[in-house]
């Protein structure tokens, strides 16, 4: 048997994956594969919260798949699957859900947020009972599904269900990897039982990687409209580094930077040499920086970064029998622990059989 421990983590099928992915995740999946018994999945099921074009989501799932391996996850190593390929998820969420409530679901921050914006509320003032009037409230029953508020739960078991212990994921996950947690500790002592290890998230040592976007404010994210992908090609990423937000410029010596040219120098320290970032921090210290050539430099290191991956994922795209066999070996593996807890589930709750 495989002594070393479980680390598991998932992406959201919800679009092709960027340099805040590649940096704050996948980067780090790709060494820890080494060291840890790791499950690494695509969670489409937790997409469908949002109510995805079924054939978009399908393209999404199979980008994601080529994606992982070409940033360096190697089906040798660890197991990579589909979510939605381990039927034995969707059952055990059942089962966990009839001890979770509805009001701690509905407590949870990304809940929150997700719903204030689809009930269009503005204020992101703790205005709960305006969210819980509005969901409750007779006109407005199908904006808020079901299937959103439950997000919790099912990433819950995506966890137990492999009796994971480590979790690497970003501070947004935070919340729900204490949830589960919660969850495995009350379902343990509701049945006197040690079915569930309380995941933790993954301490990788040193500050936490914040991938800025190139939009001049917050995060790389997906929704933002500011993102460099993996698959972007040469233009495309040149482009979008040349267009990316700065500032006036520095007028006096040593100068405080702005927060969109923090963001380049924040992007050039993870792409670029030290010397390189140094050179530019001295042009900026003594007013003589151009952002041009910054981002010129900047636009280089980062497709010597990408473009050897988004060669690969084009690649890997035209080889579906190679994908294919990639998620059965993973859905085989990823299936053969998941029905072992979920039949330890069934039994400590009483769903036993006759026959
Ligand atoms: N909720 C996670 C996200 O949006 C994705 C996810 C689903 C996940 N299930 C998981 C992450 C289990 C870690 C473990 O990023």
């Amino acid at each position: 048997m495989d002594k070393k421990e479980i680390v598991l983590s998932g992406i959201r099928a919800t679009g092709n994956l960027h340099l805040g992915n590649y940096f704050g995740a996948l980067s780090k999946f790709v060494r820890m594969q080494e060291d840890y018994d790791s499950m690494y999945f695509i969670a489409d099921l937790h997409a469908l919260t949002t109510n995805p074009d079924p054939q978009q989501l399908h393209c999404n799932v199979k980008n994601i798949i080529a994606e992982y391996l070409a940033a360096g996850l190697d089906p040798e190593k660890s197991t990579l699957f589909v979510q939605s390929d381990v039927p034995e998820v969707s059952e055990l969420y059942l089962l966990l859900n009839m001890h979770v409530g509805i009001g701690e679901l509905m407590r949870t921050a990304s809940f929150k947020d997700k719903a204030r914006k689809q009930l269009g509320i503005k204020t992101d003032n703790d205005n709960d009972g305006e969210i819980e009037k509005e969901i409750i409230g007779s006109d407005s029953n199908k904006r808020v599904n079901a299937g959103l508020l439950t997000y919790p739960t099912l990433m819950a078991v995506d966890i137990l269900i492999q009796k994971a212990h480590k979790v690497p994921v970003g501070k947004d996950q935070e919340q729900h990897l204490e949830l589960t947690r919660r969850f495995a500790r009350r379902f343990n002592s509701f049945y006197g039982v040690e079915l569930f290890p309380e995941p933790t998230n993954f301490d990788f040592g040193g500050a936490p990687i914040k991938v800025p976007g190139l939009d001049g404010s917050g995060k790389m994210g997906k929704s933002e409209g500011n993102c460099i992908y993996l698959i972007d090609d040469e233009k495309t990423l040149r482009k979008k580094v040349m267009r990316a937000v700065t500032d006036e410029g520095p007028k006096v010596p040593n100068q405080p930077v702005s927060q969109p040219v923090q963001n380049l120098f924040t992007l050039m320290e993870l792409t670029s040499a030290p010397d390189v970032v140094q050179h530019f921090r001295d042009a900026y210290a003594d007013c003589s920086i151009r952002y041009g050539d910054l981002k010129k430099q900047l636009a280089e290191d980062i497709l010597k970064i990408t473009l050897p991956i988004r060669e690969r994922i084009l690649e890997i795209q035209n080889d579906d029998a190679y994908m294919g066999r990639v998620v059965r070996l993973g859905a085989e593996k990823a299936r053969e622990r998941a029905s072992k807890t979920l039949r330890e589930a069934r039994e400590i709750m009483g769903i036993r059989k006759f026959y």
